[in-house]
C-alpha cells in the first residue's frame, strides 16, 4: 500500500487541539486527548519535509510500553492505546494513545546519566552543571558519578532554558521541586538499567508531569528517541560524540549538504529514509522484544 505523504505526517482527524513538530493531539471530551505520533521527523528544531514510514507507530507503541513498564513508579495518564478502536483510521490506530487531560505543571524534568549536549557546554564553560560542580577532566559522552537532575522551563516559543533547582522551587515550590526530582530520577534509573539489558544507553530523558484530579501524575511521551538520547551500547566510547540510535543518518547526511540549518530543509533521499525506518523498528524491537503493531 502506499500512502500520500498526507497521510503520513498530518493525523486525519478533526479537533485538532495543538500540533507539535511530530505529534497531533486531539481534544476528545473535556478530560479526554487524542495522542497521535506522526511520521514528521525533525532534525536541529526544523521539520523535515520528508516522512519517515513507521517512526509515529514506533515513538507511540514504544511510550506505552514505557508508561505501562513505570507505573509502579509514578501514576501516568495512559487510558488506552487506540489500536482497538475500529473508529479510527489505520493509521491512527497504530499511532494514537487516549491520556487524561492534565493540568501541566510548566518544567521539563530532565535526567542525565552522561555528559552532553548543554550540559557539556555549560561544564566545558564553568566547571558546573546546573550549579553542581564536577571533577575536572570528564568528557564527552562521560557518565555521571551519578545521575543528576537539570529542570528546563517549557518555552513557549524557541529553545527551553535550563534552570537551576532553587530556580524552579520558586516556579512551583520546594515540596514539589523535591518530589518531581526524586520520581524523574527513580524513573529515569529504573529505564536505565532496563535498556542496557537490551544493548542500548538511554544517557538522558526529559519527563513531564501534571496533575489529575490533585494526583500528581506523568504525562506526555516518555522514554522514546525523541524525549531521550538512545545510544548503541556496543559502540560507547567516551570521548567522541556517540553515534545515536534514530536520526544517525539524517544528521550525518544533512551535515553534508549545503543546508544552513533554517527551514525549509531539504527532502531526504530513499536511501537515508529507508534506513532510519529501519533504525527506528531495530530500537523498538531491540528494546520491547515486541512486534511493531
Ligand atoms: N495528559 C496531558 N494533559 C495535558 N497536556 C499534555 C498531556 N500530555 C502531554 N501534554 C502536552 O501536550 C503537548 C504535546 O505537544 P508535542 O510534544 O506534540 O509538541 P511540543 O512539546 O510543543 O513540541 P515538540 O514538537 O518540540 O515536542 C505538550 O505541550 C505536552 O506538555
Ligand atoms: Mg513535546
Amino acid at each position: 500500500m502506499t500512502l500520500e505523504p498526507e497521510a503520513l505526517t498530518e493525523s486525519p482527524l478533526p479537533d485538532l487541539a495543538y500540533r507539535g513538530k511530530v505529534r497531533d493531539t486531539h481534544n476528545i471530551a473535556p478530560d479526554t486527548l487524542l495522542m497521535v505520533s506522526t511520521d514528521r521527523i525533525s532534525a536541529y528544531d526544523v521539520i523535515i519535509p520528508t516522512p519517515i514510514p513507521g517512526k509515529g507507530a514506533v515513538l507511540n507503541q514504544m511510550s506505552m510500553f514505557w508508561l505501562e513498564k513505570t507505573k509502579h513508579i509514578c501514576a501516568n495518564h495512559l487510558i488506552n492505546s487506540a489500536i482497538e478502536d475500529v473508529t479510527l483510521p489505520e493509521t491512527v490506530r497504530r499511532r494514537g494513545m487516549y491520556v487524561r487531560k492534565a493540568d501541566r505543571i510548566d518544567v521539563e524534568c530532565v535526567a542525565r546519566g552522561y555528559i552532553t549536549g548543554s550540559a557539556m557546554a555549560e561544564y566545558e564553560s564553568t566547571g558546573m552543571v546546573a550549579g553542581e560542580s564536577f571533577q575536572p577532566g570528564m568528557v564527552e559522552a562521560d557518565a555521571f558519578p551519578s545521575p543528576i537532575f537539570t529542570p528546563a522551563t517549557k518555552a513557549e516559543e524557541g529553545h527551553d532554558e535550563n534552570i537551576s533547582i532553587s530556580q524552579m522551587a520558586n516556579l512551583v515550590g520546594y515540596d514539589l521541586t523535591e518530589k518531581l526530582k526524586n520520581l524523574t530520577l527513580e524513573i529515569y534509573n529504573f529505564a536505565h538499567s532496563f535498556a542496557l539489558t537490551k544493548g542500548i544507553i538511554i544517557a538522558d530523558t526529559k519527563l513531564e508531569f501534571g496533575f489529575i484530579d490533585d494526583q500528581l501524575t506523568l504525562i506526555d511521551e516518555i522514554l522514546t528517541p525523541d524525549s531521550s538520547r538512545f545510544w548503541d551500547a556496543t559502540k560507547y566510547q567516551p570521548g567522541k560524540t556517540q553515534p545515536n540510535f534514530d536520526k544517525q543518518f539524517v544528521r550525518d547526511w544533512l551535515t553534508n549538504q549545503d543546508w544552513n540549518r533554517e527551514p525549509p530543509a531539504p527532502p531526504l533521499p530513499k536511501e537515508i529514509v529507508s534506513k532510519t525506518a529501519m533504525r527506528y523498528e531495530e530500537a523498538f524491537s531491540k528494546l520491547t522484544g515486541a512486534i511493531l503493531q
